[in-house]
């Protein structure tokens, strides 16, 4: 244990095991915390060394345009080379760089060599249709191998992928095609779910029909079903890579540390999506940090980040961080429970997983199916776990920690977000646990919790999560909307990053995350917006007024409730309900879909015409409605 802080009785302490700690990276985690603030700037160069650089960068940081920040400048480098180049030319080549399996049983692996290759390959392909750096490639994919594929070489050849989650739907993909004005859309024809064909073709037909700017349409043949395929446009990812433009060798794009790698929509205020921009040289720095001091991943290794490659979690710590440690990944293609609610501990068995990394929502979700299922499997390859996306309660926790790890494994819960790139308030192995705490901030990250003065609350008390400075893996702007950048996350205090989240910080300086201050609702761990739902819904020709809010769920977190009011001639009906859900489940996407649609007269607005999603909260929860005196009726 060195970890120095003493014990408080109100909160259960968990402390790493002798195995654990032996094993542990970073042995002293207050000591290389004091180290980072210190000499921020030192400290980050020393952790980008360990990558390599086609030219090595003249400032670290470049504070003099603030808040647009630059990491690393005058760096040469590029991702793909650091993830995939630099393994070939060792003993890595011939190291597994992916397991994945799918749904129906079938496997696939990848060493260094072959992912290097078939990157090769279809970045040529992109090529050959005209893509250049800086160029925006939009990917529609499923949990298949061709997804990473394709991202790499998007990074390979300099373009930049903006991947949109499988489980969105025609309009919001339109939308985050025409925001990046992407004139090439990956995708495939299904990808299974629950032993059923999600028609990713369909959905992408469609929103290629509302969004012109597609030119190329590639599509990777996953469950063979019928689809159409327009001539001219649609092009079978297998007949491209057949190609003798496909070759094995393509040349990687020499980057600059600031060049952009990706856009990753996510959900914010309004609702419009907002394009989180990441960067080459600091993101890669960053993800790869913190991925190998969370986790303590040894060359050996076998890590299960269970999450969606379509989100940051994925991008970071499935897709990017594995690869530039030289990491074996492992990614499965279906439901957690399919056919049976042990297929992820089977897995775990099978595979040998050490190290696991998943969401409370899918802890509940299987919690729910009792023990004796994941005791009937042998789990104890499983070092660490990990959590990620929404607080995580006691009893998932506890569940987590007894039943997966068996009491060994400590549980790393990650507290970060899409436009901060990697984990910012962790625990490290060697640290000690509160079950429900995120613990302590990342070497090099400083945070703390403010009141609406911008001034640090007192022990105990509820805040605003800021960070106070600058750190390689944040994000670089909202793509085509540096005013939103610069006020969204800068806007209310000066010099400080509003992350968006209350929290309180304990006599230890141990954080917990409370949850969203804005109108994001966390569904089963994945981020909407409250705008989002209510756009969708007002799209359909019944409906005059939409207002959306969370709230709280067993098993999801949040669930969404909706309240429409009616266009003249339209009459209330559990029919209507239905066809409104259905809509959004086309428009948005399945996981937009209210649990529940009510039918009002009147929305509660303030004078302005601002809907008051807090009052229809508290009326929701039968809660004190707080203060009302802006409400108009
Ligand atoms: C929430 C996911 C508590 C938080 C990587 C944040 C968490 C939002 C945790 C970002 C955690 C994420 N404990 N809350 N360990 N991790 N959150 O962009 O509200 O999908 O602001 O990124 O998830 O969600 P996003």
């Amino acid at each position: 244990m060195t970890d120095t802080t003493t014990p408080t009785n109100t909160q259960e302490w968990f402390y790493p095991s002798e195995e654990v700690l032996q094993g542990a990276i970073i042995k002293d985690y207050d000591a290389l915390y004091k180290r980072s603030m210190d000499d921020l700037e030192g400290f980050w160069a020393e952790q980008a060394e360990t990558l390599d650089w086609y030219k090595k960068w003249d400032t670290v940081l470049d504070d003099s345009n603030a808040p647009f920040y630059k990491w690393f400048v005058g760096g040469k480098t590029n991702i793909a080379m650091n993830a995939l180049d630099r393994h070939v030319k060792t003993y890595r080549r011939n190291k597994l760089a992916l397991i994945w399996e799918g749904e129906a049983g079938d496997q696939r692996t990848y060493s260094y060599y072959r992912l290097w290759q078939e990157v090769n390959k279809f970045g040529n392909v992109l090529r050959s249709m005209g893509v250049r750096k800086g160029d925006r490639v939009t990917i529609y994919m499923g949990r298949v191998p061709e997804l990473i594929i394709a991202m790499m070489a998007c990074a390979k050849i300099g373009a930049v992928h903006s991947v949109v989650y499988g489980g969105f739907s025609e309009q919001a993909l339109a939308d985050r095609i025409e925001d990046a004005q992407s004139r090439v859309l990956v995708t495939q024809d299904g990808s299974w779910l629950r032993g059923n064909i999600v028609d990713l073709k369909k959905v992408a037909d469609e929103a290629v029909k509302r969004s012109a700017v597609v030119e190329h349409v590639i599509v990777y043949k996953r469950t063979g079903h019928n689809v159409m395929m327009e001539a001219d446009r649609d092009y079978w990812w297998h007949d491209l890579m057949a190609l003798p433009i496909a070759s094995t060798k393509c040349e990687t794009e020499v980057m600059d540390a600031e060049d952009p790698l990706f856009i990753l929509y996510t959900s914010g205020t309004t609702g419009k999506p907002k394009g989180i921009l990441h960067t080459h040289g600091g993101y890669a720095v960053y993800t790869s940090t913190t991925l190998k001091w969370v986790f303590d991943l040894k060359d050996d290794d076998r890590f299960w980040c269970a999450a969606d490659p379509g989100w940051i979690t994925g991008h970071s710590y499935i897709v990017y961080a594995p690869a530039i440690l030289g990491v074996t990944s492992f990614m499965y293609e279906g439901a957690p429970t399919h056919p049976y609610p042990d297929r992820w501990w089977k897995m775990v068995e099978y595979y040998g997983i050490n190290v696991m990394y998943t969401a409370p929502t899918a802890i509940r979700g299987l919690m729910r199916f009792g023990s004796t299922w994941p005791n009937r499997r042998d789990l104890s390859s499983l070092r660490l776990l990990g959590s990620v996306g929404e607080p995580i309660n006691p009893e998932a926790w506890k569940w987590y920690f007894d039943v997966i790890g068996k009491g060994k494994c400590p549980i790393m819960d990650t507290w970060w977000q899409t436009e901060t790139g990697g984990f910012m308030i962790t625990p490290m192995p060697s640290v000690g646990l509160k079950p429900g705490s995120a613990t302590r901030p990342f070497p090099g990250i400083d945070v703390d919790v403010v009141g609406e003065d911008g001034k640090p609350v007192k022990a105990g008390e509820d805040g605003l999560l800021v960070v106070k400075r600058p750190w390689p893996g944040m994000l670089r702007t909202v793509y085509g909307d540096p005013e939103r950048y610069k006020n969204q996350y800068w806007g209310k205090f000066k010099n400080l990053y509003l992350a968006g989240d209350s929290a309180r910080k304990d006599e230890d300086g141990y954080i917990w995350v409370i949850g969203r201050i804005d109108d994001v609702i966390k569904v089963s761990g994945y981020r909407l917006g409250t705008a989002e739902v209510e756009s969708g819904l007002v799209s359909h020709p019944a409906v005059a007024e939409a207002a959306a809010i969370g709230l709280p769920d067993e098993l999801k977190g949040n669930i969404i409730y909706a309240y429409c009011i009616l266009r003249e001639g339209n009459q209330p009906s559990p029919q209507l309900e239905d066809a409104l859900k259905n809509h959004i489940r086309h428009e948005v996407g399945p996981i937009a879909v209210p649990a529940h649609i009510e039918f009002v007269k009147q929305l509660p607005k303030t004078r302005s015409g601002k809907i008051m999603r807090r009052v229809l909260k508290a009326r929701a929860l039968g809660q004190p409605e707080g203060d009302v005196s802006t409400l108009e009726e």
